[in-house]
């Protein structure tokens, strides 16, 4: 028997509290609103929410700067609307993922501020502090730019601080055994709450956060063994899913040799190089990191998404392929950020052209692991440019063609919803797709079911075919099922063989589930098909009826329709 986990055939949904649906008229989303959106959600097939955070904060970093973790901020409603929430999704089969962020806290975070007041006090040492300004204070930074230095001087305190990010998101000092204690404290409050897993946010910072002893990790990277092992005596099925944009290699260290670590990590390598393929029709580096991402402990997992609440980060690409990607999808400066990314969303990015708006998504769905989808991408959201940085792919997400695009009554609301152009609410928004059979929304929700009945792309393994290098096509074996995905990122219709399979296919046609048409092989076993400009083709060897146990393969069956 092989176990199915729950994330690893399941499909998450990412969204931002405030930017969802606002149901008190203040112009701020809240769980009210997004409790109204669930069976939207169930619907279109969504499997987990993933909240951003909604803890009390500042929200100088969209709340990922948290002044008191065990609570809610009040504009979004009260703890007791969070346990609404969790009960709400486990009555419709849906899972709670919680932004976690244990890297650093708000400055306004009591710790902080008892450790400025007091050098005495012991959340002294909860920070990493320096009496005088390091010689590297101007380096390291996340956000080059709009940060100038990782380390900033308190006043109060008398001493110097560390932070990654932003000057007002002081780093704990992970490596202090109160500091833990703390954190895991935390994980198992919210278990209780009712969430079934996290996103760890910045898992590397978070690692590499005692300054005081770079080279040596491993307290750290220990701490993420201790904060599973807790989860999962409090909680069985409880998951972490680690945002570390790091290189393939390395990630084994996240997840632990044994499977001992974090269950989940998103594959940022493949995402980098997925755009590059979307930009030059070059497969050849998506297929090398995917190459790269083998081979994980049974209880790992791959995340996969095209667009986060974040800039598209190409900052690990090659020049040459990072010139590629901005010049394809966002030339201008004002695209750009950080120096070493794309603050736009998905549909602009890809010039709104349906093809290849499915196509970016059909590669996502079909990448092994499991999906993570942004909220507004399922209908084709656009950004606003004109808003600062990376609120530009935050604007509030467009339900129908009312005021505000349904999102808010307020004439104020949290962010200006997108109001004009082709991407303005009056066309694309929720009610409008849902009414058009061929929507975009229709589209994904039709791809998301299909995703779930093939749980090989979750659970199992891949082989990329040979093909030319605008072709990637793969094939993925799971207990009795094999199943083939071909994608054509060029603008030419191209004939492809797919020759002989991994298992042996006892000539089974391949069943394509979008048409339902099947090919049959060729005396050699070769399939023969055919790939119009930018297509797409999802099979299943011998359809996906055609798998009970136990049944004979019937290769001439005549298929219906
Ligand atoms: C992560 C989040 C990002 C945030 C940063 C600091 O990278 O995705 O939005 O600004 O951490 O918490
Ligand atoms: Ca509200």
């Amino acid at each position: 028997m092989i176990e199915q986990r729950w994330y690893k055939n399941t499909i998450i949904y990412s969204l931002a509290l405030d930017s969802f649906l606002d149901s008190n008229g203040d112009g701020i989303g809240d769980f009210g609103g997004l409790l109204k959106r669930l069976d939207y959600l169930q619907g279109l097939g969504v499997g987990a929410v993933w909240v951003m955070p909604f803890h009390p904060s500042p929200r100088r970093d969209h709340g990922y700067d948290v002044a008191d973790y065990y609570g809610i901020d009040p504009r979004y409603g009260t703890l007791g609307d969070f346990v609404e929430f969790t009960h709400a999704c486990r009555t419709r089969g849906m899972r709670v993922m919680m932004d976690l962020v244990l890297n650093h806290t708000s400055d306004q975070h009591p710790w902080f501020q008892a450790a400025i007041e007091d050098p005495e006090s012991r959340y002294r040492e909860f920070y990493i502090w320096a009496d005088k300004k390091p010689k590297n204070a101007h380096e390291g930074m996340v956000f080059p730019g709009v940060q100038d230095s990782t380390w900033t001087f308190s006043k109060k305190a008398k001493a110097w601080y560390y932070h990654k990010f932003f000057e007002f998101q002081p780093d704990l000092n992970i490596a202090n055994p109160q500091v833990q204690s703390e954190l895991l404290k935390i994980v198992g409050f919210w278990l209780e709450a009712g969430v079934s897993g996290f996103r760890l946010d910045a898992v590397p910072f978070l690692i590499a956060a005692d300054e005081k002893h770079p080279s040596d990790a491993e307290p750290a990277f220990d701490f993420l063994r201790r904060i599973r092992e807790l989860a999962q005596w409090r909680k069985g099925d409880a998951v972490f899913l680690a945002e570390a944009n790091i290189p393939p290699e390395d990630c084994i260290k996240y997840f632990g040799e044994s499977g001992d670590r974090l269950h989940m990590m998103f594959n940022f390598p493949v995402n980098q190089t997925l755009f590059y393929a979307l930009a030059s029709n070059d497969t050849g580096p998506l297929r090398e990191k995917l190459e790269a991402s083998r081979d994980l402990p049974q209880t790992a997992q791959w995340a996969h998404f095209l667009r986060n609440h974040d800039e598209l980060d190409i900052g690990r690409l090659p020049d040459d392929q990072r010139a590629a990607v901005f010049a394809a999808f966002g030339p201008e400066e004002h695209m750009q950020l950080y120096d070493r990314g794309i603050r736009r969303r998905l549909a602009p990015m890809l010039g709104g052209d349906r093809r290849r708006l499915e196509l970016a998504y059909s590669l996502m769905l079909t990448m092994p692991g499991t999906p993570v989808i942004r909220y507004g991408d399922e209908i084709g959201m656009g950004d606003d440019l004109d808003l600062p940085e990376r609120e530009a792919g935050r604007t509030p997400m467009q339900w129908s063609g009312e005021r505000n695009g349904g999102f808010s009554p307020s004439d104020d609301p949290v962010r200006p919803p997108i109001a004009e152009g082709p991407y303005g609410f009056q066309t694309v928004n929720v009610a409008r797709q849902r009414a058009q059979e061929g929507s975009l929304l229709n589209w994904t929700e039709r791809m998301l079911r299909m995703r779930k009945e093939l749980p090989e792309l979750g659970h199992g393994s891949f082989t990329i075919l040979p093909a030319p290098a605008h072709v990637l096509a793969m094939c993925y074996e799971f207990e009795d099922n094999l199943s083939v995905f071909v994608h054509n990122l060029a603008e030419e219709r191209i004939d492809l063989k797919i020759e002989q399979l991994p298992q042996d296919c006892a000539q089974r046609p391949l069943v394509c589930l979008q048409t339902d048409h099947e090919i049959r092989p060729d005396a050699e076993g070769c399939y023969d098909l055919v790939l119009e400009p930018s297509g797409y083709k999802w099979f299943r060897l011998g359809g996906l009826e055609d798998m009970i146990e136990g049944d004979e393969p019937q290769a001439d069956r005549p298929r219906k329709g």
